[in-house]
């Protein structure tokens, strides 16, 4: 099989907007189906590779630039990889496809608005942002930069998590 074949679903957008769950809900999905597939999560990897790093932008695009290198070794081995960042920054993302490789960067903004992620604030960290106690946090003192042309949008404060995983299944199965 030739190297790069198998593709990195990358999702982008704000904390707390439903990134994490529905990149492990969509591995359990495929991987019922038999593919080999491994989930990278912006908070599991700044619990270790990634533990050097902050949130500035230098930081981030270091975040998004070793992150991408591994997918694309992990496409390379054969594994579908889902990877589930905020990645703010436009430039950084079309690094990150340019690493990985155009043809099997699959760019998915889980849009759901700042509002929906704020009031849900799962971890608590949008009132903290909000009471200066934690600096560039992103959406209230850091920007962040929506695809022009991601292959997906899903705003997970409007669909079912089987609704979004079901499109992106859909639309992996709809790739040349
Ligand atoms: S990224 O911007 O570099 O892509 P990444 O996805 O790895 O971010 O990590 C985001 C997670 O880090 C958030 O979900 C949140 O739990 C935590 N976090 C801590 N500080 C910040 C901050 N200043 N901005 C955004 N997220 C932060």
């Amino acid at each position: 099989m030739t190297a790069g074949q198998h593709p990195t679903v990358w999702l982008t957008g704000l904390s707390g907007a439903g990134k994490t769950s529905i990149a492990l809900a969509l591995a359990q999905t495929l991987k019922a189906q038999g593919q080999a597939v491994t989930v990278l999560d912006g908070d599991q990897l700044r619990h270790g590779l990634n533990r050097d790093l902050g949130f500035s932008p230098e930081d981030r695009h270091e975040n998004i630039r070793r992150t991408a290198e591994v997918a694309r070794l992990m496409n390379d081995a054969g594994l579908l990889v889902i990877a589930a960042f905020i990645s703010p920054s436009r430039a950084d993302r079309a690094m990150a496809a340019a690493i990985i490789g155009a043809a099997h960067f699959i760019e998915v903004h889980v849009s759901t608005p700042l509002a929906v992620c704020e009031a849900r604030d799962p971890k608590g960290l949008y009132e903290k942002a909000r009471a200066g106690q934690i600096a560039q946090f992103t959406g209230v003192s850091a920007p962040y930069e929506a695809p022009l042309a991601a292959a997906l949008a899903l705003d997970a404060g409007i669909l079912a998590l089987d609704e979004s995983v079901a499109r992106i299944c859909r639309h992996l199965r709809q790739r040349p």
